[in-house]
């Protein structure tokens, strides 16, 4: 199959904003800052930046360089690599494909409160209320699911370079404007000064009675560590998708900073625009700070659309402006992890000698995923009797893996898939193939000194990193409190 068939970025630009979109998501919406609030402010972002420079630097570089040396996607790049580790691929895309069942439903939220502000423009539309009634409605999260299904659909449909760049490239400097527009209405807010407190200064989250208890130095590690790979999009096959179609002398190490680092700015940017609006709805109301929901999906659809019902009329426009951003930052990412599925398949087929077809393999894959979304879709975030254990008929205690299946599929994919993933893949790089048989391609387009920190990171502190947020995912989603 010729280059042009299996798609590459036409330039180094576009190829930069798909990663960030890629990287940029409702990871960072709703993930980062309250996680951020709570787990000592300013002190988190300290511990979430050490480990973005030497985790996820010289994992993203690896992602890069391994997608580019061989010009596939994750289950091929891997298979060419090393003889020992060739099945780690399908832990890369296995991740991507449960990671999709319930963003897709996100998704669909999103195109709902668009929609819904818009006609309730003059009337106004509740938070609490207007949340409660999607999620006891099956039929229209199912509805909304297929339709954000359906824009992704199209945009993979029309390949890396007519499609997911050409997205991109209009999408997130639009992103990008309709943030600062909200940080601006979120700052002339009564009470907003409170909520950035809370997210910036250390130990203000427990002084200013937002919660209880400060959680310990290995949470906020364990914390850091999963939310800094999932906001990355990192093991999970995008970057090695994305590094495939770059072309050859693109400079990797540059381009890795770029994304670490745009896409941190966006997560605190985020916040900057979404706690200080929540906070200063809930004082407003008569609230006490500890009732406010600043985490999960209520954050996003309950809380900050309470927030734009408080504003009236005009509220209802910056609903709109909002929703839009958030559906903008999660179709960005969206297609990254469809393309991650798909293009094994792609490269499956060339590899025997076939002729690849993108639509039948991107129809098939988006198929798949939309009827396991479905399962998200229909238990409305755990409001309905649907979960999982009922149908495997495994115990009900209460842990987040069988608590609804959102929180199942996200259990196999952010839990156990991805850290095991990245654990084995810097074990794969440091010990088998070793650093050096990838320093070629991180030259190539680069001329700086890079070669002995990347070794030293994915020899040394990315395994034992790895090691310790495995075994972080597997307690905190399995319920083990073993880091509590
Ligand atoms: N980085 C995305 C977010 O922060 O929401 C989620 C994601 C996208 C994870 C793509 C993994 C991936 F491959």
């Amino acid at each position: 199959m010729d280059e042009n068939k299996r798609g590459s970025f036409g330039s180094n630009i576009g190829f930069l904003l798909s990663a960030i979109g890629s990287a940029v998501g409702l990871g960072n919406i709703w993930g980062f800052p309250y996680k951020m609030g709570k787990s000592g402010g300013f002190t988190f972002l300290i511990i979430y930046l050490i480990l973005a420079i030497f985790v996820g630097f010289a994992i993203m570089l690896s992602e890069l360089a391994m997608g580019r040396k061989t010009g596939l996607g994750p289950v091929n790049a891997y298979k060419t690599l090393s003889k020992k580790f060739k099945w780690v691929g399908w832990l890369a895309i296995i991740a991507p494909f449960l990671i999709m069942t319930f963003y897709s439903v996100l998704g669909g939220y999103c195109i709902y409160y668009i929609v819904i502000n818009i006609v309730g423009l003059f009337k106004g539309v509740p938070g609490a209320e207007s949340f409660d009634a999607l999620l006891t409605n099956p039929g229209m999260s199912i509805l909304v699911t297929l339709g954000f299904m359906i824009i992704c659909y199209l945009i993979n449909l029309n390949g890396v370079g007519g499609g997911i760049e050409k997205f991109n490239k209009i999408g997130m400097p639009a992103l990008f404007v309709m943030l600062v527009i909200v940080i601006i209405r979120a700052w002339t807010l009564p009470h907003a000064a409170e909520g950035l407190k809370f997210m910036f200064v250390p130990g203000y989250a427990v002084k200013g009675g937002f919660i209880d208890k400060a959680p310990g130095i290995m949470s906020v590690l364990a914390t850091a560590g999963g939310q800094m790979f999932f906001s990355l999009s990192l093991a999970m096959g995008a970057m090695i998708t994305y590094g495939s179609y770059l072309g050859k002398n693109e400079n990797l190490p540059k381009n890795s900073v770029i994304i670490v680092i745009s896409d941190t700015l966006v997560a605190i940017m985020a916040g900057l625009a979404v706690i200080p609006a929540a906070v200063a709805n809930g004082i407003a109301k008569g609230m006490a700070v500890s009732e406010i929901k600043l985490g999960g999906p209520s954050l996003l659809f309950a809380t900050l659309q309470d927030v734009f019902h408080g504003m009236g009329t005009i509220g209802g426009i910056f609903g709109f402006i909002f929703y839009a951003l958030v559906l903008i930052a999660a179709i960005s990412s969206a297609i990254s992890l469809i393309e991650a599925v798909a293009v094994t398949f792609i490269d499956r087929a060339s590899a025997r000698g076939e002729e690849p077809s993108r639509p039948r393999t991107i129809t098939l894959v988006c198929i798949v995923i939309f009827l396991l979304s479905c399962f998200v879709a229909s238990d409305g975030l755990g409001s309905r009797p649907f979960a999982p254990w009922q149908f495997f008929g495994i115990g009900s205690e209460a842990a987040p893996w069988n608590d609804c299946w959102l929180d199942f599929m996200d259990t196999w994919s952010e839990g156990v898939a991805m850290p095991l993933g990245a654990l084995l893949m810097s074990v794969m790089i440091g010990w088998e193939i070793k650093p050096k048989s990838l320093y070629d391609e991180i030259d190539n387009g680069y001329n700086g000194k890079i070669h002995g920190f990347y070794s030293f990171c994915i020899k040394y502190v990315c395994p034992i990193a790895m090691v310790f947020i495995l075994l972080v995912q597997l307690s905190s989603f399995f319920g083990f409190g073993w880091f509590e």
